[in-house]
């Protein structure tokens, strides 16, 4: 499935998700509208933990915020026991409003700015993920200042590639993230940290990609890690309690996508480990790990109107109200989706067309050559698997208002994030 855990088609053909009808969803909160499963939510952070929690009781999720955030949204995040990821300042400060417990925060970035360290350091975050030497450095200072003591974690890079877009590797050696492992800047990283004062070095992250199928670039990764860690005991006689082993696991946007299960993932984090610990004579570290696209993903839909329909060449443009505005990820990585008409959930797809937003860009297309039922100008048009990294990396290309998110169970739907209006546009403009 690419669309949600509740989503059912009823006898009128309506798309229904959470108990609601769409296309009523639709016409109350108007379009674009972003629609999430609250159940779907929740189910994914119980498989999360079961899985994880089964194999390994002292493991942590750790929820990716940058996938999708929201006060009300990460409320359900703690509810469902998962520690979270931030990655900025703004993510850090939704958070606390939220109420997120702040030494189950972990705080990610490769360029932490003075102001959001303070910020952290005063919140009392229960560890930094850090990420050059830099950092290191104004970490130790500002928490001898603010005295306070720093938990971290060291960001490294193992040196893996994935089979996943180039945009969204993170693991290979040239990248802007983390200590290289190969070069011997993660060791260095390492007797830096121990020797800096008011910081607690616990042990390592590593986060190798996004939207990963293949299980076994975990596995690799994994070995690198354990290998790594089993050296910084040996030669700095450092035992690390604590390994990340970032995100990244994959979902199915097109039918034919096959991502793994979660509980296939956690058996080759877990046993990965505690083979590679069991190998160098190690303790077992705790393990964390941090999904966000695995989440929220396939919780989430998009609702369009279709304003207008043009054939040319041999194309069908099927131009929708919104596009690169509220989903910028065709563009980017060329990503793909399938699409439905929600008023007409039940008839057969039988017209090729081309889905296009209203932005002033020929680039502009969300799903290029996807079959449809025959469109009509009015219909709503649902876009599956929006949930991560779609609002998020929403923008006002245009001056195009960001869309709302309705949080939908039981029957009913209430906005987390209402629509932008134009008066919004304006609210940071000094005239
Ligand atoms: N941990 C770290 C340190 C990360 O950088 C990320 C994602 C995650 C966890 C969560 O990864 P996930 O489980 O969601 O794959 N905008 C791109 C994805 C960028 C991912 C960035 N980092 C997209 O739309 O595909």
């Amino acid at each position: 499935m690419v669309l949600p855990l509740t989503a059912e088609t009823i006898s009128s053909g309506h798309l229904m998700i959470g108990g609601c009808d769409t296309v009523a969803l639709a016409k109350k909160f108007g379009t674009p509208l972003f629609v999430m499963d609250e159940d779907h939510i929740r189910q994914q952070c119980r498989r999360y933990t079961e899985a994880f929690k089964n194999l390994n009781p002292q493991s942590e999720v750790i929820y990716a915020g940058k996938a999708f955030l929201s006060v009300a949204f990460l409320r359900i995040i703690v509810e469902e026991g998962l520690s979270l990821d931030v990655m900025s300042g703004g993510e850090l400060f939704a958070a606390l409003r939220a109420g997120v417990p702040a030494d189950r925060i972990y705080f990610h970035g490769n360029n932490k700015s003075a102001a959001e360290i303070e910020l952290a350091l005063s919140a009392d975050v229960g560890h930094f993920v850090v990420d050059s030497f830099n950092e290191l450095d104004m970490l130790s200072r500002m928490a001898k200042s603010l005295d306070k003591k720093a938990t971290i974690m060291l960001r490294l890079t193992p040196g893996v590639t994935t089979s996943t877009h180039e945009y969204v590797q993170t693991g290979i050696e040239d990248t802007k993230f983390g200590f290289s492992i190969a070069e011997g800047v993660a060791a260095e990283a390492t007797e830096k940290a121990l020797s800096l004062d008011n910081i607690e070095l616990t042990g390592y992250h590593a986060h190798i990609g996004s939207q990963i199928f293949a299980l076994q670039s975990y596995e690799k990764a994994i070995k690198i890690l354990m290998s790594f860690m089993a050296e910084m005991q040996e030669s700095l006689d450092f035992k690390a309690c604590e390994l990340d082993t970032g995100g990244g696991l994959g979902i199915r946007y097109k039918l034919t996508d096959e991502p793994s299960a979660i509980e296939d993932y956690a058996r080759v984090v877990i046993d990965g480990v505690t083979k590679e610990a069991k190998k160098h004579g190690m303790k077992v570290p705790r393990v964390m790990i941090e999904p966000g696209r695995s989440i929220v993903g396939n919780a989430g839909v998009t609702l369009y109107t279709i304003g207008t329909i043009k054939s040319v060449a041999d194309r069908v443009y099927v131009s929708v109200d919104g596009g690169m505005s509220d989903n910028i990820r065709p563009m980017l990585y060329r990503a793909v989706y399938e699409v439905i008409i929600a008023n007409k959930a039940s008839k057969k797809s039988e017209v090729m067309v081309t889905v296009a937003g209203k932005h002033c860009e020929t680039g502009d297309i969300l799903v290029d050559n996807v079959k449809i039922p025959k469109p009509d100008i009015g219909d709503i048009l649902c876009m599956p698997a929006t949930g991560a990294y779609g609002y998020v990396m929403a923008n006002n290309y245009n001056r195009v208002p960001r869309p709302p998110v309705v949080m939908v169970k039981d029957g009913k739907a209430r906005v987390i994030i209402r629509r932008e209006t134009y008066e919004d546009l304006l609210r940071l403009e000094e005239y």
